[in-house]
This record gives C-alpha cells, sequence and structure tokens, in this order.
C-alpha cells in the first residue's frame, strides 16, 4: 500500500512511529499534506505538501489516511479521495458523526471502503468488534466513558483536588485534548462517538445535536466534596439503551459508584461496558487518546485493508428502524446557588439539601422537560446524573 497521509500533528506523528516500529504491514508513506508547509518538521522536508492535490491526484497512492482537526476540510478531502477510487482511514469523529449518512453513500458509490477504528475510544478496538463480534448477538446497551480528556480532568480534580483550569492545561500538553478543548469538555466530542457507535450497535442514524449532552465545566468543589462523601467518582457517561421499539441515547456527567468498573477506569482511560442477549455483560478497556494509541489504531485500520476488510453496516439492514426517544425518566442531583431549578418540571424530588456553600436537591425528572428547562441555563446550576 501507498499511503498519503494528511496531518502531523499528535496522531500523525503517532501513527508515523508506530508504522516505523510495526515490520508486519506492508506499508509505505508517499507524503504527508499538512496546513503549514513553513512549520519545523522532525522528518525530511521532501515528505510534505501544504497541496493536497499532490496526494488525491496521485495514482499512485491508493490509502488516504486522514489525521486533521478541521472537521469540513476533512471531509472534503474525504469525498474527494473516495470519488478517485482510493480506500480512507480516518481518525475525524466530528466529521464521521456529522457527515455518516453521505460517507456511507461515498462507500457503496464508488465500492471503497471508509475505516474509522481510531475515531472511537483511540486504541479500544470498539467498532470492529461491535461489527464482527456482536453481528448475531442482540446487542441491549453500551455505555462507558468514550472521552479521554474529561477523564483525565475529572481524575485529577477528585482523586487531587487539582483546579480545572490547570489539569486542562496538562490535557492539553499532553496532546489528549481536542484543538478546541470545548469539544471535550462540552462532552461533544462523546456524543459525537456515541453518534457512530449508535450506528454500529443498533443501525440507528441520528444526528448528533439530537443526542441529550451536557459536559464537566460547571463541576465544583460543592459536587466533589459531595461525591467523595457519598463514595462516589463523576464521570462523563455515554450511554445508548434498547427500550422496547426506541433507543435511549444520551452523554452526562454521572455519579458512579466507587466500586464500580467504570470509576476505576482513570486519567487518559477509556472504557466500554456492552451488554447483550446471549454474551450478556462485557467490559473493553483502554487509552482513549494520545499519540501512539491512537496511532496503532490508524495502524490497524490500514492493516486491515490489506486484507480488503470493510464496514457492512449488517445492523442497519437488520434491525427494525428504531428511533430516538426522549420521554425517559432520570434521577438527579442538582446543585444551584440563588436560583433554584422549577420544582413543577420534577416528577418526584426526593432530597433537599441547603448550606451555606450550595443547595441541591435529588429527584426523578423528565427527559424532555430537561431539555427544555430554562433553570439549565442558570450559571451556577449545575446536573449530574445519579445512577
Ligand atoms: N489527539 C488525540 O488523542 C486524538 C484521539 C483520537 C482521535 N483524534 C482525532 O484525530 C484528528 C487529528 O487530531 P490531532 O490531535 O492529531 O490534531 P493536531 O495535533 O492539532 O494536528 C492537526 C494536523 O492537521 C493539519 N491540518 C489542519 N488542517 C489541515 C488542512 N486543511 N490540510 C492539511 N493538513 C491540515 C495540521 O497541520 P500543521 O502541522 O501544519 O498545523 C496538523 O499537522 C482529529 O480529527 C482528532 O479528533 C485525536
Amino acid at each position: 500500500m501507498k499511503l498519503g497521509i494528511f496531518g502531523f500533528g499528535v496522531v500523525g506523528q503517532g501513527l508515523y512511529h508506530v508504522l516505523q516500529q510495526s515490520n508486519s504491514i506492508q506499508a509505505e508513506i508517499e507524503k504527508f499534506c499538512i496546513k503549514d508547509i513553513t512549520k519545523p518538521r522532525s522528518l525530511d522536508k521532501a515528505l510534505f505538501t501544504d497541496d493536497k492535490n499532490e496526494l488525491l491526484h496521485n495514482d499512485k497512492i491508493d490509502v488516504i489516511v486522514e489525521l486533521i482537526d478541521d472537521a469540513e476540510a476533512a471531509f472534503e478531502i474525504v469525498k474527494e479521495a473516495m470519488n478517485r477510487g482510493k480506500h480512507v482511514v480516518s481518525a475525524n469523529k466530528k466529521m464521521i458523526a456529522e457527515h455518516l449518512e453521505e460517507l456511507l453513500e461515498l462507500q457503496r458509490k464508488n465500492k471503497v471502503s471508509l475505516l474509522y477504528e481510531g475515531s472511537c475510544c483511540a486504541s479500544i478496538p470498539i467498532i470492529r468488534n461491535l461489527e464482527e463480534y456482536y453481528d448475531n448477538d442482540l446487542m441491549t446497551s453500551l455505555e462507558g466513558i468514550f472521552n479521554g480528556s474529561t477523564n483525565f480532568i475529572l481524575t485529577k480534580m477528585i482523586n487531587e483536588s487539582a483546579s480545572y483550569e490547570n489539569v486542562l492545561k496538562e490535557a492539553q500538553d499532553l496532546g489528549f485534548a481536542e484543538s478546541d478543548p470545548t469539544l471535550d469538555v462540552e462532552g461533544i466530542d462523546a456524543r459525537y462517538k456515541l453518534c457512530i457507535l449508535l450506528y454500529h450497535a443498533f443501525g440507528l442514524i441520528t444526528n448528533p445535536d439530537e443526542l441529550f449532552t451536557l459536559g464537566i465545566t460547571k463541576i465544583n468543589t460543592f459536587d466533589i466534596e459531595f461525591a467523595q462523601k457519598n463514595n462516589y467518582e463523576i464521570k462523563l457517561i455515554a450511554r445508548g439503551k434498547k427500550v422496547g421499539d426506541f433507543i435511549d441515547a444520551t452523554v452526562l456527567p454521572t455519579f458512579v459508584h466507587q466500586s464500580s468498573i467504570l470509576a476505576q477506569t482513570k486519567n487518559e482511560y477509556n472504557a466500554v461496558i456492552l451488554e447483550s442477549a446471549f454474551s450478556e455483560s462485557q467490559f473493553l478497556y483502554g487509552k482513549g487518546a494520545g499519540d501512539k494509541p491512537t496511532g496503532s489504531a490508524v495502524l490497524s485500520d490500514i492493516s486491515a485493508l490489506g486484507y480488503g476488510y470493510r464496514y457492512e453496516y449488517k445492523k442497519a439492514s437488520r434491525t427494525n428502524n428504531f428511533a430516538l426517544h426522549e420521554d425517559f425518566e432520570m434521577k438527579v442531583y442538582v446543585r444551584f446557588k440563588d436560583q433554584h431549578p422549577n420544582e413543577s418540571d420534577f416528577i418526584e424530588v426526593v432530597e433537599k439539601y441547603s448550606g451555606p456553600d450550595g443547595n441541591y436537591w435529588i429527584g426523578y425528572v423528565s427527559r424532555q422537560k430537561m431539555k427544555d428547562a430554562k433553570w439549565l441555563e442558570i450559571p451556577d446550576l449545575n446536573v449530574i446524573a445519579l445512577g
């Protein structure tokens, strides 16, 4: 295989590194395309260009590897590569989640393969497992920690009392955070991954904006003390669950008991728990961010192209058209200062606490009410899901 690689940042360099150390793959790098040709690089200048057509129009290149941090530019690159009959490997969850239907059509029309294992939970081989291992078993739910940076931040805030700002900076310096970290901390990155996995698990295509999502930016020391007193960790949990003919899917900061398997998933590690009818509960665990872990997932896709692998998306053709549903009841902790949430939005409030440092209510609320609630926007009000 001759590879044309877009991007030489965290993941591009990680891929270069793992390719150099893996002697089983018959793949050669023809060229890298990057954005800024004047930046100093660790490799020979002749290997770089800023002209995308040098890769896309090069007939010697049969595989385009897309590892850039601009989803719109990435979609144009991937579209043109596939229309030119090239196979593509990408780690760009935003691009894939936002253009899934068009990408499916481009694969069908051009009879090429698009593989993107690195886009979901980096080193965890979740997509190929959903495609192959869970091919015949009836999936009932998938849930887990899908974002390495937020898990790193929450681990350090809860276990080491680190400040949010300092630990976000550390996650960025270590290459775990997205170029735009709001995608991580607002839960949007995890939502893109959930969107992709819902298609491979249940055949459900959904617009990422439809998935109810809350981030971790409003978590404060009051919430952390509540977690510590009650033997909880706080984790950003993405979840998709089959309920009748519907899928209940959310990304929410969640109190998980310290004894639970997800609470043991710390720092930049990710985890996925899969439930299915016959194999029952299974747990996948691995590094969810970083240069070499993500590079290794990309390498595994390149290797799979070597034996003609493509996703067959079997669930989509087999399932009975699941739809997303919002009318589910959820148990939440709502912490606030002066302005409280609207009590009539709750099905039931089961606990109320009031103290000098803050107040909280614990209660049951319908998801739809929650989605529409204006009080969610109160700056010093925070919501965390409870088990
Ligand atoms: N970092 C992780 O842990 C991780 C994990 C899983 C998935 N991902 C995904 O992998 C992708 C890359 O992430 P990253 O962390 O490696 O980003 P990054 O370190 O910011 O690097 C981005 C690279 O893309 C290049 N680039 C940007 N726009 C371009 C364009 N229009 N044409 C050509 N090159 C362009 C940049 O060029 P210059 O070098 O000239 O600036 C840079 O080399 C993203 O989609 C991200 O979501 C990242």
